[in-house]
């Protein structure tokens, strides 16, 4: 087993509330791109493979997506917290609807992805369900993630939340 994979201070938007859970997502997302470990299927298709072998990778792949689902929904459940913890007006009630409804989207969209994985080549769908996530992310940790720590920050400036 590689013991390589350490992942990256991606999507970290310098708030401790919501960092670790980033950081386990860029975990899963490794482990959804070590689901193939035979190099002769750089195509990610499975039918050179033995079918015992496609078969585990199938099993290992539905797990870390398992994993995913109950990541994501406990994450976006603390950013709902966090999101409650700001102060009323405006700019931040308007913040936390689009917020909230990006992650509504995603985890419909997520449950949809995961819930299809092709049983015949695992590999490919790993490469799909990491695609997805990735696109998501990324775009997501920079234009709402780092709103809400922006937002958090100010007001933890002006009232601090550890005093
Ligand atoms: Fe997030
Ligand atoms: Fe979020």
């Amino acid at each position: 087993m590689s013991h390589e994979a350490i992942p990256e201070p991606l999507f970290e938007v310098g708030d401790s509330g919501i960092d670790p859970d980033h950081r386990a997502l860029a975990e899963l997302l490794d482990e959804l791109e070590r689901v193939c470990t035979n190099p002769a299927t750089p195509d990610g298709r499975c039918d050179h493979c033995p079918e015992r072998k496609a078969h585990a990778c199938h099993g290992s792949l539905k797990e870390i997506c398992a994993k995913m689902q109950a990541l994501l929904l406990e994450h976006f459940q603390r950013e709902q917290e966090l999101m409650n913890s700001l102060p009323r007006n405006a700019a931040t009630r308007a913040h936390c609807e689009r917020h909230r409804r990006e992650h509504v989207n995603f985890s419909t969209r997520y449950n949809v992805a995961a819930a299809r994985l092709n049983a015949c080549h695992p590999a490919t769908s790993a490469l799909e369900v990491e695609t997805l996530v990735l696109d998501w992310i990324r775009s997501h940790a920079l234009e709402f993630d780092a709103e809400l720590a922006a937002l958090l920050h100010r007001s933890a400036t002006a009232s601090p939340r550890y005093a």
